[in-house]
């Protein structure tokens, strides 16, 4: 497995490779999340990189940006065991420079939901995604579902932009218990955990009230509230695949979301229905 920290060694590599190529980006800690996403860019193509960059363009002021775990050892290994071919790991001088010429969220849904509590969030999540898919110049890049809106604003990037990459959304991973598989899951206490598996149950909740044919958005919010043990609640809304908020339920065409803390760790869930 090559290992890259310059753009221009990327670059080459990726020049000299025939066939499809596999893109997967990240910000490293890897879990079975992300290793579903490698498998899935492994069977599918004939080479497969992984990029492992904490992007701090993505993280707002105060937020965990300087404990955000990094396992790069770990990390390595299980690109290595998965089957990938190359693991790109910039430094952060050497893929931003000052002055940058920016892109920015689109103004209405870049600025709802996660856009609305994490302001800008998205307008550096777009620009790295931009400056990784220019790199490898992949057929195919994998996103998990796990990050909704991240996923339809990219997926957008990629209309809009006109980028000949197909972004492949993937399933989100789960622990046994329903726990939705994030780097951030390592913030938790025992305790803590309990709580912030209240997110996927309230989620599973909806999904049973939907299926005895409630429809009534307010309704299920009220119920998925009462289900929940966390610290703060920052959203629950259901959109369709557009992420326009929906007053009812449309079936195969809803996303219900959900954003909270629990302590002092951000969670979010989602489930498509
Ligand atoms: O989902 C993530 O891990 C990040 O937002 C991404 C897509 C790697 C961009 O930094």
């Amino acid at each position: 497995m090559r290992e890259f920290e310059k753009p221009n060694e990327l670059i080459d590599f990726r020049e000299k490779l025939g066939g499809s190529v596999g893109f997967v980006p990240t910000m490293g800690a890897l879990h079975e999340g992300h290793i579903s996403l490698i498998k899935k860019s492994v069977e599918q193509n004939d080479h497969t990189i992984v990029s492992i960059f904490v992007n701090p363009t993505q993280f707002l002021e105060g937020e965990d940006l300087d404990r955000y775990p990094r396992k790069i050892e770990a990390d390595l290994k299980i690109c290595k065991l998965a089957g990938v071919e190359a693991v790109f790991m910039p430094k952060i001088e050497d893929i931003y420079s000052s002055d940058e010429l920016r892109i920015l969220a689109p103004k209405i849904k870049g600025y709802i939901l996660e856009g609305f509590f994490r302001p800008g969030h998205f307008d550096g999540m777009l620009q790295i995604v931009l400056k990784l898919l220019n790199l490898t110049n992949p057929s195919n890049a994998y996103f998990g579902k796990k990050d909704a809106q991240q996923l339809f604003l990219i997926q957008k990037m990629a209309n809009d932009l006109f980028l000949r990459t197909n972004i492949i959304p993937c399933e989100i991973v789960r622990e046994e218990d329903g726990l939705a598989l994030s780097s951030r899951n390592v913030y938790l206490s025992q305790d803590e955990r309990k709580k912030a598996l209240t997110l996927s149950t309230s989620l599973k909740s909806a999904t049973n009230l939907i299926l005895q044919g409630v429809r009534d958005v307010k309704e299920i919010k009220k119920m998925m509230i009462k289900s929940l043990d966390v610290t703060k609640l920052e959203y629950i809304e259901i959109v369709d695949r557009d992420f326009n908020t929906l007053e009812e339920v449309q079936i195969q065409n809803s996303i219900i979301l959900i954003a909270a803390w629990v302590g002092k760790t951000r969670l979010i869930d989602n489930i498509w229905i």
